[in-house]
């Protein structure tokens, strides 16, 4: 690998603020083949982007304002649609039950997106992810007239950056690269990390300029405040409320794709 394109790799940051300044289909085009050149199981993609202010306008009501700001949305589908397209060319059907599309259509979508934003960054842009658009598939099937089968994995904002923010922090390597076999992080090791993680984030004012802090799981008052608030209290709030995973499913349900 060239020192480049690990630099690009080691300096990225999700970019929250961004220009007024276009991005050119040509340069949207060439992105979209270095994320097709990603390793691939059945390319099941299909990445739909738009320039539109309105429809921009209304995607950063639900997921995030600087939408609004960004030049580009781009929402990155599975595709089980054009597979199946690909396989029927040869007469035959679909056996793979939705469980193993879904976790090989995953996949494929987000190897193709990582491309996408580490081919952006070289290019001197900025992008953010949407985690939230699989449980809004409905209004993303309307807005982007998605066909069953289809169904919208992340969103991505894009652009020139306002603000390029420095690498965010990470838990040390030793916490998830092994020699050989698995190892049991211990008591001081997750503190370590905890502690490293949150360190960084608060430092950077991270939280609090986001206004990003999740309201307590349980009852009774937060005392957090955005001085002591990092990623370990974000983290473990996020996952310690109720999941939405019944919505999920409604929603996969009704683009045609069952569990
Ligand atoms: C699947 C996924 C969903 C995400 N969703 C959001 C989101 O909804 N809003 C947001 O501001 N950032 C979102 N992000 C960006 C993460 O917050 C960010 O990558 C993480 O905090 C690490 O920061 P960094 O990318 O600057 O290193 C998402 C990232 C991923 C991979």
């Amino acid at each position: 690998m060239s020192e480049a394109v690990l630099d690009a790799i080691l300096n990225r940051a999700t970019v929250r603020s961004y220009l007024d300044k276009d991005v050119s289909d040509e340069i949207i085009e060439k992105l979209a083949k270095a994320a097709q050149q990603a390793p691939f199981t059945g390319q099941m993609y299909a990445f739909i982007y738009t320039k539109d202010q309105e429809k921009r306008d209304i995607l950063s009501e639900e997921f995030g304002h600087f939408i609004a700001e960004a030049p580009v949305f781009i929402l990155f589908c599975m595709d089980f649609r054009k597979l199946e397209k690909f396989i029927a060319y040869k007469g035959r059907e679909n056996a793979s039950s939705d469980i193993q599309m879904l976790f090989l259509g995953i996949q494929d979508v987000a190897y193709a997106a990582a491309n996408w934003v580490t081919a952006a960054e070289a290019l001197g842009l900025g992008t953010c992810y949407f985690g939230r658009v699989p449980l809004f598939a409905s209004q993303m099937s309307e807005m982007f007239n998605l066909p069953d089968r289809v169904y919208p994995v992340v969103g991505m904002a894009m652009g020139y950056p306002a603000v390029k923010p420095n690498p965010r922090p990470r838990i040390p390597t030793s916490c998830v690269l092994f020699k050989d076999e698995y190892k049991d992080l211990s008591e001081e090791e997750v503190a370590e990390a905890m502690t490293h993680m949150d360190a960084g984030l608060i430092r950077e004012g991270y939280y609090k300029k986001l206004s990003a802090k999740i309201p307590r799981p349980e009852n009774g008052e937060d005392t957090v405040g955005y001085d002591s608030y990092g990623w370990s209290e974000h983290i473990s709030r996020k996952y310690a409320r109720q999941a939405e995973s019944e919505r999920l499913k409604e929603m996969l349900v009704s683009k045609g794709i069952t569990l």
